[in-house]
């Protein structure tokens, strides 16, 4: 299905490595140039050159940070310098789970750490990249949610705040910016097999002694989902590929899960 995308620009925050370099990957296939956003240049220029060399789309790679306004400013005006416009920016941007304890226990220092990296992350990039997204009906900002928005697991209070309140900001600004003809929709991923989990796997099956095939299986019907499986990133990256393009403009203030039915079958930890 030819998905109409040539041609058109995306911004995506965390777009260095995970899902994010997979929502930029996907785009740039279907001829989207992308700005890559994160802090680590090293993986960011490596990501940028393979997204180069397999699409031979422009990619613009910025190292900012998300939890710094000022930073994310002059990311937003060096893509405006690269490609005067932005029609889709994906807010993708997170951290993994800082500490297992109980997060009531934790000091409120690092609430708010959390809260202001991908929340309050998403808000920056949204604002500052909101002037660069055209009002013709090809805008999309897509924001990355996650599973822990609609269930309760232990070691995740602050990524249930952070992805609910994810939700929350996708139906207001869906609200918000319907006279700039921008829609707004968030995807709510399950558990994805990003490289960081593929390790993590690996060395789980490695300590039991199984096959990571194995050792997934089990994992994996343990937590109750039904797919039997976790989430490809391209499964993740096809969704967003799908919204941001003129086939999914219908689109708006959509909560898309895409959890191989995690959420209703949860088996929480
Ligand atoms: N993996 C899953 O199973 C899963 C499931 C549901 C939802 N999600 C959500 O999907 C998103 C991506 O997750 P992932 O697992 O792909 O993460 P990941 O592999 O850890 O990648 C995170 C990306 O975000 C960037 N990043 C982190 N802090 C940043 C900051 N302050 N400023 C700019 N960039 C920053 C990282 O680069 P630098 O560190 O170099 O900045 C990296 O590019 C997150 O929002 C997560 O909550 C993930």
């Amino acid at each position: 299905m030819d998905l109409g995308l040539t041609g058109r620009t995306a911004a995506i925050s965390g777009g260095s490595k995970g899902i994010g370099k997979a929502i930029a990957r996907g785009l740039a296939k279907e001829g989207v140039d992308v700005v890559l956003i994160a802090r680590g240049k090293e993986q960011l220029d490596k990501a940028a050159d393979e997204i180069r060399k397999e699409s031979g789309v422009r990619v613009l790679a910025v190292s900012a940070d998300v939890a710094n306004a000022e930073s994310i400013k002059a990311a937003a005006d060096a893509a405006k310098a690269a490609f005067g416009s932005i029609n889709i920016v994906v807010n993708n941007a997170g951290g993994p789970i800082r500490r297992m304890d109980r997060q009531i226990l934790w000091p409120d220092v690092d609430w708010i750490d959390d809260l202001n990296l991908k929340i309050v992350g998403a808000l920056r990039v949204t604002q500052s990249f909101l002037p660069l997204i055209p009002s013709d009906g090809t805008g999309r900002i897509i924001n990355i949610s996650g599973s822990a928005s609609m269930l309760v697991w232990a070691p995740a209070l602050t990524h249930g705040l952070n992805n609910a309140a994810m939700n929350q900001a996708t139906s207001y600004l869906a609200a918000d910016l319907a006279a700039q003809q921008i829609t707004v929709n968030a995807v709510i991923p399950g558990l994805v097999g990003t490289e960081a989990r593929e390790v993590w796997a690996e060395n789980m099956a490695k300590q039991a002694n199984v096959t990571k095939e194995d050792f997934l299986a089990s994992f994996c019907k343990r937590m109750g989902i039904l797919a039997g499986r976790w989430a490809t990133m391209e499964e993740v990256s096809d969704t967003v590929a799908s919204i941001a393009s003129d086939r999914g403009k219908y689109y708006n203030g959509a909560k898309i899960v895409l959890d191989g039915r995690l959420t209703v079958n949860a088996r929480p930890a």
